[in-house]
């Protein structure tokens, strides 16, 4: 199983295994960090799965779609790695990867 590596608002890091095939949200919320509150269960409408992905995986993601964009557009914590989570597929490809739940909108 590939492991995940999360980092919490309080700055608490925390490596989880995650089943390839669900969501990095998915992964996240299975793992029990509740602060990731996933509103809308991964239909890419909430925008409350933001997450900072490490650049170094950047290019491992799938493209961002308009949608995705769109709503990360009204994130005020969005930067240059900010994602959603449930919009991520979680895979081996992705074995180590390091996310930081961003701020709360
Ligand atoms: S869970 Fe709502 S956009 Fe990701």
């Amino acid at each position: 199983m590939p492991k995940l590596i999360v980092v919490t608002r309080n700055g608490e890091e925390r490596e989880v295994m995650g089943e390839a095939g669900l969501s990095v949200m998915e992964v996240i919320r299975e793992n029990g960090f509740d602060e990731l509150l996933a509103l809308c269960g991964g239909c890419c409408s909430c925008a409350t799965c933001h997450v900072h992905v490490d650049p170094e995986f950047a290019a491992k993601l799938p493209a961002m779609s308009e949608d995705e964009n769109d709503l990360l557009d009204c994130a005020s914590d969005r930067d240059d790695r900010s994602r959603l989570s449930c919009q991520i597929p979680f895979s081996d490809a992705l074995d180590g990867m390091r996310v930081r739940i961003a701020a709360e909108d």
